[in-house]
């Protein structure tokens, strides 16, 4: 291959950044030219592109969203869509794609491969919810930085004997609010997976821990476990209803996404940056690079997405023992 894309596409992630940087340095020293498409598949659509050389990724390693700016493109599931995309990545001479983003981007890269143009997927996304890989661009990063505004939180909990309600990304699965129950010590961890009953799975445990001598308490709520069920408000407005204790909610929201990536996450980015240049230099198209037990492996896309990934038990059981 003489000259590939690169874009980024869905919810941004710390890391996306030295993904990038390892693509367009890789591919520089195969021989290869890149373009970087901005705005995800919005810019493969529109044309929105730019030449991208080794020194257009200098000093961006370390920092948090990304240079190609990233989007989200409903229209990308049209087929005429597709085919645009890749007449249009044909105009311009690219012979491959790496797209960095989550499962929604790599269905887009699974049309575009079988389309006719190669296309390789960077897991992307702080959820860390690819089921085909242990591990995804900016999971670390967004795990500190909420550890950090939970510990803060903490402080104030704990000078007014209250109960804190803190809401955490993941829009379909818990592994954010699973990893920082444990790591911030959290009494009930509500996650989507499992589901939650207020009776059974809060107001009783609280109750439990006050009989413990418990005088503050956390309960962490994965946003995804609130659909069809209470929001992180009114779970905090019923506790004090139903406890007397002052509870407040606190939603973390997108603070999440951002900052500077993690050592973790510019390392992981950094290899799998490389290792679908690589694939793309074999020839492969409509792969995924994923991460089982810290070695670089590659599936196809939609036998990667097929794939289960549950939320380990040993981990919830953790943090369910440790919260007495
Ligand atoms: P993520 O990649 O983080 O899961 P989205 O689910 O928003 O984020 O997907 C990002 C983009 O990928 C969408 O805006 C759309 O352009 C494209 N996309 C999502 N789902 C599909 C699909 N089923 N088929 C084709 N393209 C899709
Ligand atoms: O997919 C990553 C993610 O941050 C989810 O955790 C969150 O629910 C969603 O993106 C938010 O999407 P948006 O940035 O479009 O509001």
């Amino acid at each position: 291959m003489k000259k590939i894309g690169v874009l980024t596409s869905g919810g941004d992630a710390p890391g996306m950044n030295a993904a990038i940087r390892a693509v367009v340095r890789s591919a520089f020293a195969m021989g290869m030219e890149v373009v970087g498409i901005e705005k995800g598949y919005f810019g493969l659509l529109n044309n929105l592109y730019h030449d991208m050389g080794p020194r257009s990724v200098s000093d961006i390693l370390h920092r948090g969203g990304t240079i190609l700016q990233s989007a989200r493109c409903p229209e990308f599931k049209e087929p005429e869509s597709v085919k645009k995309a890749v007449q249009n990545a044909k105009e311009i001479g690219i012979e491959g794609l790496v797209v960095i983003g989550g499962d929604g981007s790599f269905r887009g890269a699974r049309d575009l491969s079988i389309s006719g143009l190669p296309t390789i997927g960077i897991p992307g996304t702080i959820d860390n919810d690819i089921s085909c890989t242990e591990y995804t661009i900016g999971f670390d990063t967004a795990l500190n930085t909420v550890q950090e505004a939970i510990d803060k939180i903490r402080d104030t909990c704990r000078s007014h004997d209250r109960c804190s309600v803190v809401e955490v990304m993941g829009r379909d699965a818990g592994y954010i609010a699973t990893n920082v129950g444990i790591a911030c010590g959290a009494e009930v961890v509500l996650i989507p997976e499992k589901g939650f009953d207020f009776k059974r799975d809060i107001l009783s445990e609280i109750k439990a821990g006050i009989k413990r001598g418990k005088e503050q308490h956390l309960i962490i709520v994965a946003e995804g476990a609130t659909k069809d069920n209470m929001s992180t408000l009114k779970i905090a407005s019923r506790i004090e209803e139903e406890t007397g204790i002052e509870t407040r909610a606190t939603i973390l929201g997108h603070i999440q996404r951002g900052g500077n990536p993690t050592v973790k996450d510019r390392v992981v980015a950094s290899r799998m940056g490389v290792a679908a240049v690589d694939l793309l230099n074999q020839g492969a198209g409509n792969r995924i690079v994923a991460i089982q037990g810290d070695k670089i492996v590659d599936y196809d896309i939609m036998d990667g997405l097929k794939l289960k990934k549950e939320l380990d038990s040993e981990m919830i059981g953790v943090a369910e023992i440790l919260s007495l």
